[in-house]
């Protein structure tokens, strides 16, 4: 007898060995065929029971949702819709799902739309769909470490709960222990956080950057993978109040360097997953065919998933810079016919998600690196251009998803970084310590950060970033 998951017996070619597996029944027909998954792979097993054997009121408990373990012996299969299947020498019901009960959430066998589906996000992972997403997701976090791990990177956790909000990278979450309802005050009725647990304000932090860039200037080479975390009030289908981002941060690194890393970092990871997640991905790509024929013409993509993945993998990311994307887009039809909700005028604008969605989509139609954008436009800590009003940030968008990557060469002169945080009047005394770094042994570095749910919406083709985590945190919801 061996224990073995359903990836394993499907794949296996002992047969007349017996096998024991557990798992939940998606479906048991006419009496004799139970489909049984257990996460460990989309297929499922069929294991099929000769109820004449069997005892009729265990047989009943057989239903949808239920969590049953199985003994039998591995045959070939007298069906063509699977290779191998189990021969049931005995059963057991280790967890019953009541079929009235079954019947009034998505565990029933009807097809569920994906906003019903959140309702229930504890159980939507027993659904073909929600397991092929998960098990992508799973194995991406795993590239992730694989590729920094083989290209001598270390690990960094940088602090969940920071004191500084000078990032700017968005609004932020409180955290305090002080008693909401009587909080001590200051003279003047503003509240003391001199009282709070910290001493001080303490927020969620929005970024590992600049803790990232600390140690990046003792490892050499570091990446940070971990939660962040940002208030803001974006109901759209790519923002997440909680969502994980990557951020290496290199010493010794220039702007072109940090793109050649992305790009290859963003290639290798699409390559394993096409490697490794091969059913998962078959699945999703026929996923992604229906819910295309379902679009009117004019939003599809025309391009499978399957063939947008090896597209990005086959072909240069185009590098433009921002002065360049600004004229294009200057010239464009949608802008001068006013299509655009933002009306590009003049150099020095913000580009909007529908900006950047032109770019990719319809005029280079490939992922596209946008480089030197406008100084006012982006953060404090990136390195001001010779020409006086440009830095070296650089953003890469994709098709489907605009803005995947953010990232820039940093600004290493203590001097210049000084005078922009004056500028922007960002107090030096809560960012002593950054500071440090450009005193001590400053040298040129660069890093980026990765929004890793926006990476999983690319490679699963799903639509809605609140698809592609277990539990979206997002306005107004965090249940779960
Ligand atoms: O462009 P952002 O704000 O950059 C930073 O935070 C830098 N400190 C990164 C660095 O240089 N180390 O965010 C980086 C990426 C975005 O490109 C996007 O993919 C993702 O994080 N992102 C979000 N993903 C989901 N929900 C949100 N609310 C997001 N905000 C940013
Ligand atoms: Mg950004």
């Amino acid at each position: 007898m061996i224990q073995a998951k359903i990836a394993e017996i499907l794949d296996s070619n002992q047969f007349l060995q017996e096998f024991e597996v557990n798992g939940w029944v998606r479906s048991f027909r006419s009496n004799r065929f139970i489909a049984l998954n257990d996460g460990s792979t989309i297929n499922n097993l069929q294991c099929v029971i000769d109820f004449e054997n069997f005892d009729q009121d265990e047989l009943k408990r057989i239903t949808v949702g239920s969590a049953i373990s199985v003994k039998g012996t591995l045959v070939e299969s007298q069906g063509n819709q699977q290779r191998v299947e189990i021969e049931v020498k005995e059963f057991k019901i280790l967890g019953d799902a009541n079929p009235e009960e079954v019947k009034l959430t998505i565990l029933s066998p009807k097809r569920h739309s994906l906003e019903k589906l959140r309702q229930q996000a504890h159980l939507r992972v027993r659904t073909n769909t929600f397991g092929a997403i998960m098990r992508v997701r799973s194995k991406l976090s795993f590239a992730v470490h694989s590729y920094f791990q083989q290209n001598n990177f270390h690990y960094v956790n940088t602090p969940i709960i920071t004191g500084s909000d000078a990032e700017g990278a968005g609004e932020m979450f409180r955290v305090s222990a002080l008693d909401m309802e009587n909080p001590p005050k200051k003279e003047d009725g503003s509240i003391d956080f001199s009282e709070d647990f910290f001493g001080k304000e303490t927020n969620l932090t929005v970024s590992g950057q600049l803790e990232g860039e600390a140690y990046a200037m003792g490892l050499g080479q570091i990446y940070t993978f971990g939660p962040t975390f940002r208030a803001e009030n974006s109901n759209t289908s790519r923002h997440l109040a909680e969502f994980w981002m990557i951020e290496p941060e290199v010493a010794f690194c220039d702007l072109d360097g940090n793109m050649d890393l992305a790009e290859d970092f963003i290639k290798y990871v699409l390559k394993y997953i096409l490697e490794n997640c091969q059913d998962d991905l078959e699945f999703l790509d026929k996923r992604f065919k229906t819910e295309e024929e379902s679009k009117p013409k004019a939003e599809r993509t025309g391009m499978g998933l399957l063939e947008k993945l090896h597209f990005v993998l086959d072909n240069n990311f185009k590098r433009v810079s921002y002065t360049e994307a600004i004229e294009i887009l200057k010239n464009c039809k949608p802008n001068k016919k006013k299509k655009f909700n933002y009306i590009i005028e003049e150099w020095g604008a913000d580009l909007q998600s529908e900006h950047e969605r032109y770019l990719v989509e319809k005029h280079f139609k490939c992922p596209v690196i946008l480089f030197d954008y406008p100084a006012n436009i982006k953060a404090f800590y990136m390195r001001l251009n010779e020409d006086g009003k440009t830095v070296r940030a650089m953003d890469i968008l994709f098709p489907g998803i605009g803005e995947i990557v953010g990232g820039s060469q940093r600004e290493e002169r203590l001097d210049i970084l000084r005078g922009k945080m004056k500028e922007l009047d960002i107090d030096e005394k809560e960012l002593w310590w950054y500071l440090d770094t450009r005193k001590f042994g400053t040298c040129v570095h660069s890093g980026f950060g990765l929004g890793f749910e926006r990476l999983v919406q690319f490679v699963t083709g799903m639509g809605n970033i609140r698809d592609v985590i277990p539990f979206p945190r997002t306005p107004q919801n965090a249940e779960f």
